[in-house]
């Protein structure tokens, strides 16, 4: 079964990608409502070495992009736990399962998991290996090219094929890397040569041209594209528009429902100050898109309100102002 079908006018198959603390629920929620990837993924779910799997599978919910189908991401190092895990979110209805060797480690998850696996090729293997075999839905990995170096890039790409992941999604920078240097869209080039399984290709795409300018670099069978859908979170419907012959406009009163949902989804128990800092926080992408908006930026993150409809009568008819329909393309 081709898991990365092309879409109509030969569209490579499109992935939102996960963000821990950006890419919440509310975020997910709010992005389907505009829709236009093929599938999203949680953020890591952290499986420590004491998990208790039943209950940390609880925070799973499969239908939360419908009907865009909803991976889930696991993050951990004991292979055993993680098959468990893996057949608890199977049993919630999980249609694919992402090991994340990505993610900067940390002491719960026992002998060093997320990037940190990508210091251990072998580790890596038994840990894919053994949730490949727990699970009837495909496994795929998302990894980074490496830890401190990419000494053990082309290792860790067999190791993952081996262990029988689907695919794996490439984020061509090192742990060390963070986000400073430009993502390596050489090392997504090398790894499809070297590779049998698909590789998703990701890293820095901001809007269409750069998704075009990947697909040609580095032939990646598909797309997934983080930080560049909370600033556009128009930008698939635009990369489907460019392989349709048309233009997508990101009209406002789009975005409009994009926010009205994401502001629904936060919980009501949230206290003023935390919804007002969580919607800084996603406005600061969105006010990052534009010029028009970027000098406007600092005025919104440095406003003192206390009150969080208060601030939304400010900010929102700033950002409506200086909001561009035609951004990215
Ligand atoms: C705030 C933030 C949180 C992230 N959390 C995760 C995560 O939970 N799991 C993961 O595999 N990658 C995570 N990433 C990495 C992204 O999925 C992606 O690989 C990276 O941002 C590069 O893609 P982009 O340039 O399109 O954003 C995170 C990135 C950001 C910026």
């Amino acid at each position: 079964m081709n898991l990365l079908p092309k879409g109509p006018n030969g569209c490579p198959y499109l992935f939102l990608a996960p963000m821990e603390g950006v890419g919440d629920r509310c975020f997910r929620r709010a992005m389907a409502s505009v829709g236009g990837f093929d599938e999203a993924v949680t953020d890591f779910l952290r499986v420590p070495t004491n998990a208790h799997v039943q209950s940390l599978a609880r925070v799973y919910e499969s239908d939360e992009t419908a009907p865009i189908p909803l991976a889930a991401q696991l993050m951990g190092s004991d292979a055993e736990l993680m098959a468990a895990m893996a057949q608890e979110v199977e049993k919630r209805g999980a249609p694919r399962i992402d090991l994340n060797c990505g993610c900067p480690s940390n002491t719960v998850t026992g002998r060093g998991a997320g990037s940190s696996l990508l210091k251990e090729p072998d580790l890596l293997h038994e840990v894919a290996r053994a949730m490949v075999k727990a699970v009837s839905v495909p496994v795929t990995i998302k990894m980074r090219s490496g830890y401190e170096d990419t000494s053990l890039f082309r290792e860790n790409l067999l190791a993952a094929q081996e262990s029988g992941a689907q695919f794996i999604t490439l984020h061509p920078r090192t742990k060390v890397d963070g986000y400073g240097p430009p993502a390596r869209w050489d090392l997504i080039a090398e790894a499809k040569s070297l590779l049998k399984i698909p590789v998703v290709g990701n890293g820095d795409i901001l809007n269409v041209q750069d998704a075009l300018e990947m697909l040609k670099r580095t032939s990646c069978d598909a797309l997934m594209i983080g930080r560049g859908s909370v600033i556009n979170p128009f930008i698939f419907h635009q990369i489907r528009a460019h392989f349709a012959g048309t233009l997508y406009h990101g009209k406002w009163e789009n975005l409009k429902t994009y926010l009205e949902t994401y502001i629904a989804e936060i919980p009501k128990e949230s206290s003023e100050r935390l919804k007002i800092n969580k919607m800084k926080q996603l406005m600061g992408f969105l006010f990052k898109g534009n010029a028009k908006l970027l000098d406007k930026r600092q005025q919104m993150l440095t406003t003192t309100y206390t009150d969080f409809d208060a601030f939304l009568t400010f900010a929102l008819p700033l950002l409506e102002s200086g909001w561009m329909e035609d951004l990215s393309e």
